[in-house]
């Protein structure tokens, strides 16, 4: 019934308390999120580590989920303890030495006036082998395109909650991105500053600077983003947290990605297609090649989610006691 081809040795999922052959189907196609992208989300990682696997820095992403349910007006059905069992049990079910977990609480089936009053918030957690999100460009470096469709702001919608809905537009603008060529959009915000990818928080080094923006740009202040500014600090690289403009983009020596799934991904070419006016230009960054402290850090962070670093030790939740 389902083709699975893109959830790699998944066999069961939770639902409400249960597990479920993953094949299983159980909600009503007139739930209320599925209609108007009333869910809230988390993306989590579990790696393989000397003692089994190791959910990456689970309770910074649970406390999101509450943080995301809070701006839906979700009544979260169970507590941050029970939810962090659930995920390590569907790690543990399912046999995972490593994986790609995804909890979503959701309005369900009631009603569909906009407003779900009368559609109970229902949490379901599934998980995957889900490999590199760039595949190949994680090692090589991608080639990602400036959106003409600026971010969602600020003022306009909570951009530190993870909600269904605002994800169609990462969808739209990655779909475009790829349609054209490139491997990822890269957003702009309202005030013409770079503000993230589709499912990305960006970096950009610059004469041995790292630099990153914040919410105040209309980004989710991503966990990795977080993870990657105390390593880089260990590490004695200077770090300084401001808006990036779109010059100090292209201009940059080295850019990388930060993200959950898409983890510390270089990008090496950029096509500015930001105004729809004029043509897009394309543009190399540095010498085109993935840079050395692009590197250092994705080597540091690798090292780190796989329990190889021991002042990062604090980061893992090891499933198995
Ligand atoms: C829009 C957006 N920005 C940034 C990130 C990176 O966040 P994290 O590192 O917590 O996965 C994500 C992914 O969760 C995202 O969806």
């Amino acid at each position: 019934m389902f083709n699975n081809t893109h959830f790699p040795r998944a066999k069961k999922f939770w639902y409400m308390g249960k597990l479920y052959k993953w094949n299983h189907p159980n909600i009503h196609v007139m739930s209320h999120a599925l209609h108007y992208g009333t869910s809230v989300f988390e993306g989590i990682r579990a790696y393989k580590t000397s003692k089994g696997p190791a959910v990456f820095r689970l309770p910074e992403h649970v406390d999101r989920f509450f943080h995301s349910a809070s701006i839906l007006s979700m009544e979260v059905p169970y507590s941050k303890e029970e939810i962090i069992e659930a995920i390590k049990s569907v790690i543990k079910e399912n046999k995972f030495e490593s994986a790609y977990i995804r909890p979503l609480l959701f309005y369900s089936f009631g009603n569909l006036g906009l407003v779900p009053k009368f559609s109970p918030v229902e949490l379901t957690i599934g998980a995957w082998k889900w490999g590199a999100y760039l595949g190949e460009k994680t090692e090589k470096g991608a080639n990602v395109y400036i959106s003409p469709w600026k971010r969602i702001h600020h003022s306009q919608l909570k951009m530190t909650a993870k909600l269904g809905g605002v994800y169609v537009q990462s969808t739209i603008c990655g779909m475009e991105a790829r349609s054209l060529g490139y491997d990822e959009a890269v957003f702009l915000n309202l005030e013409g500053n770079i503000a993230e990818g589709p499912g990305e928080n960006i970096f950009i080094i610059k004469e041995g600077v790292l630099k990153t923006n914040d919410k105040t740009e209309s980004v989710l202040e991503g966990i990795t983003r977080a993870s990657v500014l105390e390593m880089a600090k260990n590490l004695g690289i200077e770090t300084r947290i401001e808006p990036m403009t779109k010059e100090d983009f292209l201009e940059a020596d080295e850019i990388f990605f930060t993200g959950t799934a898409v983890e510390i991904a270089p990008v090496i070419r950029v096509a500015d297609g930001s105004n729809p006016q004029v043509e897009k230009k394309e543009y190399t960054i540095g010498s085109g090649k993935v840079g050395g402290i692009t590197q250092k850090l994705a080597k540091t962070f690798n090292d780190a989610v796989r329990g190889n670093i021991k002042e990062y030790e604090k980061w893992l939740s090891h499933v198995y006691d």
